[in-house]
C-alpha cells in the first residue's frame, strides 16, 4: 500500500455482469468521501484513445495497455482510479496488476446465463446469431480470476451491498479517504 497513490479498483466480468453500474456507484461514494476518482470504461474509452480497436486477442491486450497506463498516470497523482473492463485473460490483468501499485482485482461475477437474459445492449442475440463474432463468454473466451481481492456477485447481491463490500475493502486497506 503506497499511501500517495490512489487505489485501482480494477473491475472485471462478462459483458451485462454489472462493471460499469458497479463502478459508478463506487465512484459516486469516493467523491462524496471527499476522494479525487476517475472512472476509465472500456466501453467509453474504445470511442476515444481505443477507438479502432477491435476484439481480438491481440486488440484486447492493446485496449488493457491503454488503460493502464491512463490509471497509472491518474493514480500516481493520488487520484482513486475505477477501470471497468472485460479484460478476459488472465494474463493481460496481471500486466495491469505489475504495472500499477494498489491494484485492486474485482471480479463481477454473474452467471452467464443471467447476463444473456439481462442483454441489456442485445449483443448477446447478435453474438448468438453469428452477427458479432469474438463475443466474450459466447465464443471468445473469459478467464475468471483466481484470487480476485474481492469477489461481487451481482446475481444475488443487490448494488448496495457490493458497493459497501468494496468500500470495506478499501477501509480495511487503511486507504485514506
Ligand atoms: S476488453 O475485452 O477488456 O478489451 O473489452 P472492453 O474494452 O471492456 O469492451 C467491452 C464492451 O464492448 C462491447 N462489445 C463486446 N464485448 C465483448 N466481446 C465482443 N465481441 C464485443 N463487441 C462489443 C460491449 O458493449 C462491452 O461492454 P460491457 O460494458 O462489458 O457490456
Ligand atoms: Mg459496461
Amino acid at each position: 500500500m503506497n499511501n500517495s497513490h490512489g487505489a485501482v479498483l480494477w473491475f472485471t466480468g462478462l459483458s451485462g455482469a454489472g462493471k460499469t453500474t458497479t463502478a459508478e456507484a463506487v465512484l459516486q461514494k469516493l467523491r462524496e468521501r471527499g476522494r479525487r476518482a476517475e472512472l476509465l470504461d472500456g466501453d467509453e474509452l474504445r470511442t476515444v484513445i481505443c477507438k479502432g480497436l477491435g476484439f481480438s486477442m491481440e486488440d484486447r491486450f492493446e485496449n488493457v495497455r491503454r488503460i493502464a497506463y491512463v490509471a497509472n498516470l491518474l493514480s500516481r497523482n493520488g487520484v482513486d482510479v475505477l477501470v471497468s473492463a472485460i479484460s478476459p485473460y488472465r494474463a493481460m490483468r496481471e500486466y495491469a496488476q505489475q504495472q500499477i501499485p494498489n491494484f485492486v482485482e474485482i471480479y463481477v461475477n454473474c452467471p452467464l446465463h443471467v447476463c444473456e437474459m439481462r442483454d441489456v445492449k442485445g449483443l448477446y442475440a447478435k453474438a448468438r446469431s453469428g452477427e458479432i463474432k469474438h463475443f466474450t463468454g459466447v465464443s471468445d473466451p473469459y478467464e475468471e480470476p483466481l484470487q480476485p481481492n474481492i469477489a461481487l456477485n451481482t446475481s444475488s447481491m443487490p448494488l448496495d451491498e457490493n458497493v459497501q463490500t468494496v468500500l470495506a475493502y478499501l477501509d480495511q486497506m487503511k486507504h485514506r479517504f
